[in-house]
């Protein structure tokens, strides 16, 4: 790939805007709920006067026709993305320039149109420590009057091998947690990131989660939002801190503005094994799993949550 202008990129470039649409419509689609799939066409094929972001001409009443076929499938992606290829083919200068607000609601119900600012907790844990840790970081972001949501990273594992690990009962304690897509992340002001550090580095399900989010690097649909992570090990020198940096930089790629914990109790006390540190909150969980988070940890938590809240209502990057 050459430089920012020469035609490689130029073309680089507008093939993942494609790519990206098409990924974030058919997120959007398979978390709308059935009912609004008509206005959601209406959205997003029918170039709403009222939607100033919309700069590309609407579809013919045949490919609209044909995308409601395939979104009442979830299967859109296929039909958006040729559809743009055809508008671009007739108008190269066509900017690709939709908005996320475009999208409407995110899986959670939460609505990019909302007044509030709103932070996305995204959660993977094999044995619920993340999960407890994860839960008080949701409370500590509540308390600065933002919406917040919970929503799990999704599990790689076959079930068997989940069963191996003693993992059976926490997995279904927590099936009713939401599972995100990694557009997800795009429709919220805040991201905070919780998993349990596996030989330093974030879990595979995490990175394999992260290694889906090109079309949103390409896009820059993270850039400018704040992002902050924490751990959960073992041990207390079991790699919390390495495995929190080590997914910093993942962050930095997207263009996240990305912090830890500030100075305080949950990180000074000297009473007890404790896992937080300045570069985000974290919990020690015992060789067998048994030591539930302390209260030390948890004030971790949910400080890290409640100054993601009050950064990401600053720094607000949705509508
Ligand atoms: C593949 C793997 C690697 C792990 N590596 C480490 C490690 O390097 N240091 C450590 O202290 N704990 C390690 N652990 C233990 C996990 O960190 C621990 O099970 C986890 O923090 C529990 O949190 P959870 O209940 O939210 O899953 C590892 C666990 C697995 C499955």
């Amino acid at each position: 790939m050459g430089g920012p202008d020469t035609p490689e990129n130029k073309d680089y470039i507008q093939k993942h805007k494609l790519w990206t649409l098409g990924e974030l419509i058919t997120m959007h689609v398979i978390q709308t709920q059935p009912q609004s799939l008509d206005e959601f066409i209406v959205k997003i094929l029918t170039n709403e006067k009222d939607n100033p972001t919309t700069t590309i001409d609407p579809p013919s009443a045949e490919i609209a026709a044909s995308a409601k076929a395939y979104l009442q499938e979830h299967r859109v992606a296929f039909v958006i993305e040729d559809w743009l290829r055809a508008v671009l083919e007739a108008k190269p200068d066509t900017p690709l320039d939709f908005s996320i607000a475009h999208f409407g609601k995110g899986s959670n119900g939460a609505d990019a149109g909302a007044k509030r600012p709103k932070v996305l907790v995204l959660l993977y844990s094999t044995y619920c420590h993340c999960w407890a840790m994860a839960k008080a970081a949701v409370e500590g972001a509540t308390t600065a009057g933002v919406q917040v949501d919970l929503m799990r990273i999704p599990e790689t594992l076959p079930p068997e091998v989940i069963s191996k690990m003693g993992a059976e009962n926490a997995a279904v304690q927590m099936a009713s947690i939401p599972t995100a897509s990694v557009g997800d992340m795009a429709l919220y002001d805040g991201l905070l990131f919780c998993f349990p550090a596996h030989f330093g580095v974030p879990p595979a399900q995490v990175q394999t989660f992260m290694d889906q989010t090109g079309g949103l690097w390409m896009s820059g649909a993270l850039t400018g939002k704040p992002a902050c992570a924490l751990v959960s090990a073992e041990s207390q020198h079991g790699g919390q801190e390495l495995a929190l940096l080590n997914f910093h930089k993942t962050l930095y790629h997207h263009g996240c503005i990305v912090f830890g914990l500030p100075s305080g109790p949950w990180i000074q006390a000297d009473d007890g094994v404790h896992g937080n540190s300045p570069y985000g909150a974290s919990t020690v969980t015992g060789i067998q799993g048994e030591r539930d988070p302390s209260e030390v940890d948890l004030s971790g938590a949910r400080a890290l949550g409640q100054r993601l809240s009050q950064v990401a209502s600053k720094l607000r990057t949705t509508n």
